[in-house]
Parts: structure tokens; sequence; C-alpha cells
């Protein structure tokens, strides 16, 4: 990760901070964390380098976030009852986590349970119109599964433990490992730029890739199957059942978010928009009729961008209220 990098992010949550008034805050239950708080536990996980023979160990803290494989142990210095730990990879990897050992007492109400993507503030990404499963089965409870089930993959590149721990002296180990997704859907992005083609081959789903910045989002080419059978006659895209959605928004849950555009033509880029909120997303919906794709870039927003969209907007639609 680049000093400008880091600067830039620094100036920029202080911009935001600025401009609101307020800091936001994400919180874990009832812990809470600041964005600030957040975004350092990231970066600092990302700046780590490791040769691929080492396993990496440390012990996992109360509230954490894990953007490497390695071991990672949890012990109790005293009642720990609201802890959550963040995993996240690069976006065509899943995670897989494996409990080592587990000294908990679950009869005393303690639990380990993983969560198949992430809560944030009460919201979940991926939304429940997004994921392939259903939400209880997204949960496994270490406490209910026991020895049967002692990996537990997710379906995306984020993944989340929820833990609880009664008594001092408590401890678990797991081990955190990333495997490649061949097809990677919903996506959150580690870093504010990069690109991406999502891709949905024929299948009845829905695929969301959420760029936890503020960004322009460049759109190269959009190829949605439809274009050569069916002369629409709709207006905008009523009625479309492929097509391509923008969205903003301050939380993570994509049903939540704001839709900025809607793109339902195939088209051959560049096409670009910049869109001034805390969580940008590329979201494609698929009847399962076709083969649809698209490939965008994205950057992050300087402080005098961010402003000026601001500055432009009757009604901005990321200011919280
Ligand atoms: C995809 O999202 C749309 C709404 O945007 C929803 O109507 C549809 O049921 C979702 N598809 C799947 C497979 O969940």
């Amino acid at each position: 990760m680049s000093g400008t990098f880091k600067t830039q992010l620094y100036f920029l949550l202080l911009s935001v901070t600025a401009l609101r008034g307020h800091s936001r805050y994400l919180d874990v239950q009832e812990n809470e964390i600041t964005a600030e708080g957040f975004f350092s536990l990231l970066n600092s996980e990302l700046k780590r380098e490791l040769p691929d023979e080492y396993i990496y160990r440390r012990p996992l803290r109360c509230l954490d976030m894990v953007a490497v494989e390695g071991q990672f142990t949890f012990t109790a210095d005293r009642p720990q009852l609201n802890c959550a730990a963040f995993f996240i990879g690069q976006p065509s990897d899943i995670i897989s986590v494996e409990y080592d050992s587990i000294n908990i007492d679950c009869r005393a109400g303690d639990f380990i349970k993983m969560f198949d993507g992430w809560v944030m503030k009460g919201e979940k990404f991926p939304s429940a119109l997004d994921h392939p499963l259903p939400l209880y089965e997204r949960y496994v409870d270490y406490c209910e599964t026991g020895a049967a089930q002692r990996t537990v993959r997710s379906s995306q590149n984020v993944a989340m433990i929820f833990f609880r721990l009664h008594h001092p002296g408590s401890s678990f180990t797991i081990t955190v490992r990333k495997l490649p997704n061949p097809f990677p859907c919903n996506v959150i992005s580690q870093t504010p730029e990069g690109s991406f083609t999502m891709v949905i081959p024929q299948q009845h789903r829905n695929c969301s890739f959420s760029i936890i910045y503020p960004v322009e989002i460049r759109i190269g080419e959009l190829s949605l199957g439809h274009l050569n059978d069916i002369k629409r006659s709709l207006p905008g895209c009523a009625g479309a059942g492929d097509f391509v959605e923008l969205l903003g928004g301050n939380g993570v849950d994509t049903s939540k978010m704001f839709p900025v555009a809607d793109l339902c033509y195939s088209f051959n880029g560049p096409a670009q928009m910049k869109i001034g909120c805390d969580n940008t997303v590329v979201r494609m919906v698929s009847s399962g009729k076709f083969v649809n794709r698209v490939t965008f870039q994205y950057r992050l927003l300087d402080n005098k961008e961010l402003q000026k969209i601001r500055g432009n907007s009757v009604e901005d639609l990321c200011i919280s209220t």
C-alpha cells in the first residue's frame, strides 16, 4: 500500500467527517469502531507481505480485521461478550476458516458463529437478493455443529466470525485460508482503485461489487445478451430482466442503497460517473437467459471532486440526516 494512498485516505476521511459535521461509525453489536479505525485496521493488514512457506501466526483481537492467511488465537483475559473479526481476500478469493482448537463453554452461553458475508450497522453484505443461500444458512454456529464441521467456507471474498467467551482463560485458534473462486460474483473491494469484469453466465442470480469508498466508476464495456434479440420499446429499464445498476449509499446492504444509474443496453464504453457516497456498488441482475458481462475501473475521488459533487447536487442522497 503506497504512502500516497494512505495520505489520501486520511485526508479523505477527515474531509468526509468535516463535511458531515460528525464522524461515521461502523458498529459491531455493542463495540463501536470509527471509520478511521476500521480503515487503519484494513490498511495495516494489507501492508503485510508474507513468504509462501511461512505460516503467519498472531493473536486475534476482540475487534479485528484479517486480510492475510494464517493462524489466529483469541484468549479471553476477562469476559468478552461482543467480539467480531472481519475477513477479506482478493475479489477472486473465498475465505475458509478452520477451527483448530476450541476451548470455550457452549453451555455457559459462549459461542463462535461464522457469517457468510459481512454485517455492519445491522446491514448485511451480500444482501438477501444477491446471496445464493437463505439467511439462516449463512450463519454456522460452532456450538451447534461442533466437530461435524471443522471448516467453514464463504461464498465470496468476505466473511466474519462473531464470538462470545464468558470465562477468563477460555480461548480458540482458527486457521484462515484464501481459496480461488473461479466465478466471483459478490465482492467487497479491498482497495479504492482497481478494475473488474463481472460475468454472469446464463444464471438466474444477481452479483454486487462493492467499493467502500467514494469513487469514480468508468464502465469500459457492457454486454447484455438480449440486445440483439429484442428491440425494446419500453422507456428506461422498466421490465428489463437483465440490467446493471450503479448504487450509492452509506450502508452495505445493496437493497437499501440509492440507484444512481440504470443501464439496460449493451455498449462499448467508456461511460463514467462520480459517486460521492461511502459505498459505491456495481450490481448486475441476470434472468438466466443470457450471458451478461460488465467491465469497469474505479478510483478514489479526491477532496476537491467530492466537494464539487456535494456543491452541485440539489439534494445529496448520501448525506445522512
Ligand atoms: C435479483 O434482484 C431482483 C431485484 O433487483 C429480484 O427481483 C430478484 O428476485 C433477484 N434474483 C434472485 C435470483 O434472487
